[in-house]
């Protein structure tokens, strides 16, 4: 059963790529005259993931759609077990199981998630495979294990020495305590525009070190760790997932866009949004990052520390994000 359409990797044309909508007509001398840039293609990723962005520029500079571009960007952190916050690699729950999040949606508001899976590498594959080949949104548990075999992923342990070492340390106090910024480093949101000016993000994560058995937060939730509107932008989130949930994040900072906020002051909303729930000096991290459909782009944090990565025809660059507590 396939009840979305199959993307249509070859259907770019000169006239697609080169968008009507960076001219416009000047009334005064009738000559077409670009009023502004629309920078595409371009990706953004949380953090400083270098190899990930890249990954996605290769897709990009292909011709490559943006729902390819994120899947496979973060793919490459997903399977890099240097990066203990998502994927293979990923720190446990409290009860030594590596449990992955993961949502994924594209330019038609198609979406798919993933939560609590196991002993999957590339959870943001099996949430496209709920997007294009269920009627269902998001697949959990064992549910979304079992589907995961059934569409050819093979069983990984996806503890390494390393993770388990660092958790059987935890085990000797168990002090539930997340540091910002490390243990808080944990989620790898990525939004891309294609060279048609189509939209899609991906967001994947090993959720919090230590959680509590079935703890799921907000990565996986379209509307709070992620949320593309082609028509407007996209979001995503970084951090403790369940202040995020609270103020459904992603979705609000795309809405503040559509209300005319550029990305960078619709993610300082989102972020005073937070702050308005929790006091002045929250002892948390949230980062959110956002793109508009013109490829304006911007990044605003809680605590200092935390930066994304762009990448367009401009440049590869990581930008450190303005932060609501000064360092
Ligand atoms: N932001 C990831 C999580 O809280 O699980």
């Amino acid at each position: 059963m396939k009840r979305r359409k199959f993307l249509k990797n070859s259907s770019l044309s000169t006239a697609g790529i080169f968008s009507s909508a960076l001219l416009t007509s000047c009334e005064t001398d009738k000559k077409l005259k670009p009023v502004t840039e629309i920078i595409k293609p371009i990706v953004i990723a949380t953090w400083d993931v270098p190899n990930a962005t890249d990954k996605a520029w290769q897709v990009l500079s292909n011709t490559g759609t943006a729902l390819d571009a994120v899947e496979q960007g973060v793919m490459i952190e997903e399977a890099d077990i240097n990066n203990q916050s998502v994927g293979k690699g990923g720190r446990p729950d409290r009860d030594g199981n590596v449990t992955l999040d993961a949502c994924i949606m594209d330019k038609d508001s198609n979406c798919g998630a993933v939560v609590y899976l196991q002993n999957i590498v590339h959870p943001i594959s099996v949430a496209r495979k709920v997007m294009e080949d269920t009627p269902h949104v998001m697949l959990a548990g064992k549910g979304a294990e079992l589907f995961a075999y059934e569409k050819g992923f093979e069983k990984e342990n996806l503890l390494t020495e390393k993770s388990r070492a660092e958790w059987l340390e935890w085990k000797k106090t168990s002090k539930y305590q997340p540091v910002i910024n490390i243990e808080n480093h944990d989620t790898i949101g990525m939004l891309a525009i294609d060279a048609n000016g189509d939209i899609a993000g991906a967001c994947t994560t090993s959720g919090m070190a230590y959680k509590i058995g079935g703890r799921v937060g907000d990565s996986p939730i379209i509307g709070a760790g992620l949320f593309v509107d082609n028509e407007v932008g996209g979001a995503t989130a970084t951090g403790v997932g369940e202040e995020v949930v609270r103020t459904v994040g992603s979705f609000l900072i795309v809405e503040l866009m559509r209300q005319g906020k550029t990305p960078q002051e619709a993610c300082e909303e989102g972020v005073k949004r937070i702050i308005s729930k929790n006091g002045e000096k929250p002892d948390f991290q949230i980062g959110f990052i956002a793109i508009n459909k013109k490829g304006e782009t911007g990044g605003y944090c809680i605590q200092p520390g935390f930066s994304y990565r762009v990448y367009s025809e401009k440049g590869h660059i990581n930008k450190t994000a303005g932060s609501y507590i000064s360092s």
